[in-house]
């Protein structure tokens, strides 16, 4: 194993760090904007599809929920009021964050579907918690980045893509043709973690992998992206996320998925703008 599989984000809960070996601290900037994109995402959809089951693959799914971090639950409290930050603050209130696939359940929920989870994670401890879940089927996979070929396989169909790994940015030359495909037929959001800040070659990895959404727009349609900055006072990586889908489906996003990253973004630079270090 390298080191950096094993590094692991320390809550200070030995019991919790155990269970969950999270890589990153639940709740970060980047899970704010993926599931601001994914409320407005699944919202759509479900209006669009009207009252009837509606299934999300998400084979990176983590655990259905973390506990809520002094920084995640201070971050919170800056986020304005919107069904996203409705459903973190009802989780919030009994101190846990909500994972994406949790996020899409809620809102399926509210907007009259019926939430249809089809998780996968390579953690058996969060494998574990998504068995007990009722809205959940856990996929047999060896590994998540093998449920996109096969996504169109089964019996049901999804509805809904979710791509959340911690290594997109690494992996993507390997899958981007087959998450495309699906994208002609469902929406896909993808998460990245996109590291180009730290040298010329990881610029040049993300160089390429922005000139493949480029040619991938050219038969799919445009293909929104949204960014925040890592930290508000390191800036060594972008949180961004990326949307495959219908050119119709995408069109009736849009203009949300605009609104929702510019809202973020300033309150972001906010933050960042001035301290008081004490
Ligand atoms: C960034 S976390 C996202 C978790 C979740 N989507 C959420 O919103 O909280 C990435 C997850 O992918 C899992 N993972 C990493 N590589 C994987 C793989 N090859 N197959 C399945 N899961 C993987 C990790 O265990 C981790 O839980």
């Amino acid at each position: 194993m390298s080191k950096r599989s094993e590094w692991t984000w320390k809550t200070g809960d030995a019991e919790v760090d155990a269970r969950l070996h999270l890589k990153y601290e639940p709740g970060n900037w980047g899970d704010v904007l993926k599931g601001a994109w994914l409320t407005v995402v699944a919202g759509a959809l479900a209006t669009q599809a009207g009252r009837r089951p509606l299934k999300c693959l998400d084979p990176f799914a983590g655990a259905p929920s973390y506990p809520l971090l002094p920084a995640s639950a201070e971050r919170l409290v800056r986020l304005p009021e919107n069904e996203h930050t409705a459903v973190l603050r009802a989780f919030a209130a009994r101190n846990e964050w909500p994972s994406c696939a949790t996020v899409c359940a809620e809102v399926l929920r509210k907007h009259g579907a019926i939430p249809r989870l089809a998780v996968f994670d390579e953690n058996e401890r969060a494998r574990g918690l998504w068995a007990k879940h009722p809205d959940a089927q856990v996929l047999s996979l060896a590994s998540g980045y093998d449920a996109f070929e096969k996504a169109f396989r089964g019996k049901v169909a999804p509805d809904l893509v979710l791509v959340d790994s911690y290594d997109f940015f690494d992996r993507w030359g390997k899958v981007l043709d087959a998450l495309a495909a699906l994208g002609r037929k469902v929406p896909v959001l993808v998460y990245v973690f996109n590291t180009a800040p730290r040298g010329p070659g990881f610029q040049s990895q993300y160089d390429r992998l922005r000139k493949k959404l480029i040619q991938t727009a050219q038969d799919l349609g445009p293909v929104p992206l949204g960014r925040l900055p890592y930290d508000k006072h390191e800036n060594q990586a972008h949180h961004e996320v990326f949307l495959l889908a219908p050119a119709a489906f995408t069109q009736s996003v849009q203009a949300e998925l605009a609104q929702a990253s510019a809202v973020l973004a300033s309150l972001h630079a906010d933050a960042g703008a001035y301290e008081l270090l004490s």
